[in-house]
């Protein structure tokens, strides 16, 4: 029988990384071309069901969940609800919005029958590592196919890229719960290194969705990714294995504006190719990122 910090652990990993999967099948679905149809009704499979998943985190969230967790930020924003309507509307794919109202509510105290949650949590991560060995598998096989030039999409390579490498990480983490009853602590290094990678690439993905005439955005984003660059060459020659306070201070700046991003977004005022739920959900990662350096 594992402990209740294989509960919480598990719990709060899936509202994280499984709302980040279910996004990522809708940006893959969102960028095909018609001729794709086959790895779009793939990539709709797994929205829907990393969104059932998702939806079961939740119920069994109610009162687990730390008050320091609900307000990082990376579950859900103050924009998530309305990128969510807005990005069904322009792209005509159902998002379930009645998941992101109850994660708004989800409170950190309630009744803990431990016994029985931690039975329907096992259940959950063994769901999560089926679903994601599927999802990994797809990345891949959309990632190689563009490699070679058999398939158009509207997503960047180093975005097939990025995703995948995200899609691992949750994957490594389950299985160490499954394995070990918790998350083993990697070094901070190694975290910090993973996360300022993804960082530099939002940088750069930002930069290249910005329409051409947002020259001081643009430029911003230039700066965040040349930032990032040289955290993330410290952080691979680090000898020792702590955090480096640089990591923490720019991502807070990054995180500031990312969430700039999101509002313009929302709000019409930002000329680019990114989906308001997109720019939500970088947000999101970097709140994650926050949050994991702060504890
Ligand atoms: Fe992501
Ligand atoms: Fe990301």
């Amino acid at each position: 029988m594992y402990t209740e910090n294989y509960i919480t652990e598990s719990l709060v990993l899936h509202l994280f990384f499984g709302r980040i999967m279910k996004e990522h099948s809708l940006f893959l679905k969102a960028g095909f071309t018609p001729v794709n149809f086959n790895c779009s009704a793939k990539a709709e499979f797994y929205k829907n069901e990393f969104e059932k998943l998702l939806s079961r985190a939740v119920t069994l969230s109610s009162g687990k969940t730390s008050r320091k967790v609900l307000d990082s930020g990376e579950i859900v924003t103050e924009f998530t609800l309305v990128a969510e309507r807005q990005t069904e509307k322009l792209t005509g794919i159902p998002i379930n919005s009645s998941i992101t109202r109850r994660e708004l509510n989800l409170g950190s105290s309630g009744c803990r029958d431990i016994a029985n949650i931690s039975r329907q949590v096992k259940a959950l991560n063994r769901t999560a590592l089926r679903l994601l060995d599927g999802l990994i598998a797809l990345k891949e096989e959309i990632l190689n196919r563009v490699l070679c030039c058999q398939m158009f999409t509207m997503n960047y390579p180093l975005l097939l890229e990025h995703i995948l490498r995200e899609a691992k990480l949750y994957r490594k983490y389950v299985q160490m719960l499954e394995d070990n009853g918790e998350i083993c602590t990697q070094s901070m290094k190694e975290v910090e290194c993973f996360w300022n990678q993804i960082m530099m690439e939002h940088a750069l993905f930002i930069r290249g969705l910005l329409d051409l005439s947002e020259t001081e955005l643009i430029n911003s984003a230039d700066g965040f990714a040349s930032d990032y660059s040289v955290l993330l060459n410290c952080c691979n020659n680090a000898q020792n294995r702590t955090l480096n306070i640089d990591s923490m201070a720019e991502t807070k700046k990054f995180r500031d504006f990312k969430a700039a991003g999101a509002k313009g977004i929302e709000n019409c005022k930002i000329r680019s190719l990114i989906l308001p739920l997109l720019a939500d959900h970088v947000l999101r990662e970097a709140n994650h990122y926050i949050r994991i350096m702060e504890s």
